[in-house]
């Protein structure tokens, strides 16, 4: 499903500046975006914006479109967008619905609230409990797990939805890098279902990994927008408050310094490695 935003200008309420300015994007269907910038550049208000919680809960002053399917966003009831769009919080204290006793109960509990027969959502809930490593979690009480281990949870009850636009507000923020990794490879197993994925992340060498396009937010405007490597090889990023990946800063300064000579820079080790036999 395909995600458009056309000049989106969006002020919250009491404030007099635009936190997003004059934002147009189209997200295509079946791809996997990363979305980066520094702090308070906009993300999550973004990630608002495209699910439509502004301005249906969050109201304040918003201009410009946001089309989904081709439909505008306020022509889908509520229970339907939610059912297209699942969204991650940024913190996963938010996500759990604090009605649910167990960990296996809160990821059956949107299917629930959705109506799924009884039969599928436990084969659902066992699938994903196996998928996203909860065994020896689900008879635990929700409030009991650690940040890691809710974001985990909250992953898995917005993916036990099936809804076809997925948006993550930096669902690692609290994994080791063994469950980071493990969220990433998630993310890729969605994409080969076919779904759209917009992925709020600072681990920019994950992002060169998994992603098909890079939007780099900065003061609320999309500064840059291209595929993995038109943005991720760009030594603006730096400028506007984004990273690049480690190898990529690692080459960039080799050949600011005259050490190698290429005439673009890699992405990944892998890449990197290919580079330099073409040198030698
Ligand atoms: N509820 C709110 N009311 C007023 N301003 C807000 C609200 N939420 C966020 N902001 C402001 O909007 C800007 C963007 O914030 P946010 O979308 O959270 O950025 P990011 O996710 O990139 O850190 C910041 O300046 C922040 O202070
Ligand atoms: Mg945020």
């Amino acid at each position: 499903m395909s995600l458009t935003l056309r000049n989106i200008t969006y002020t919250y309420p009491l404030e007099t500046e635009p936190v997003i300015k004059d934002l147009s994007v189209e997200i295509e269907s079946g791809k996997v975006y990363g979305l980066i910038g520094n702090n308070e550049s906009g993300k999550t208000t973004l990630c608002n914006i495209m699910r439509g919680f502004i301005p249906s809960i969050y109201q304040g002053d918003i201009q410009g479109e946001v089309i989904i399917n081709g439909q505008a966003i306020e022509a889908y009831e509520a229970g339907e967008l939610a059912s297209v769009v699942g969204y991650s919080f940024q913190n996963p204290f938010t996500q759990m619905s604090g009605v649910k006793e167990t960990v296996y109960e809160e990821i059956a509990y949107g299917m629930e609230n959705l109506g799924v027969p009884r039969q599928q959502m436990i084969q659902k809930v066992a699938e994903l409990i196996q998928l996203f490593k909860l065994t020896d979690l689900q008879n635990k009480h929700p409030f009991e797990l650690s940040g890691g281990q809710k974001q985990r949870v909250a992953l898995a009850s917005i993916v036990a939805l099936d809804p076809e636009i997925m948006i993550l507000d930096e669902p690692t923020s609290q994994l080791d890098p063994q469950s980071t990794e493990e969220i990433f490879e998630i993310v890729q197993l969605l994409k080969k279902q076919g779904k759209t994925i917009i992925l709020v992340e600072h681990k920019v060498d994950l992002l060169a990994e998994y992603c098909d396009a890079i939007l780099l937010l900065e003061g609320g405007k999309l500064a840059l927008a291209g595929t993995v490597k038109e943005v991720l090889t760009n030594p603006e990023v730096l400028k506007l408050g984004g990273q690049l990946p480690q190898v990529t800063q690692f080459f960039l300064k080799a050949v600011a310094e005259n050490k190698v000579k290429i005439d673009r820079l890699p992405l990944t080790l892998t890449e990197a490695y290919g580079l330099l036999q073409e040198v030698d």
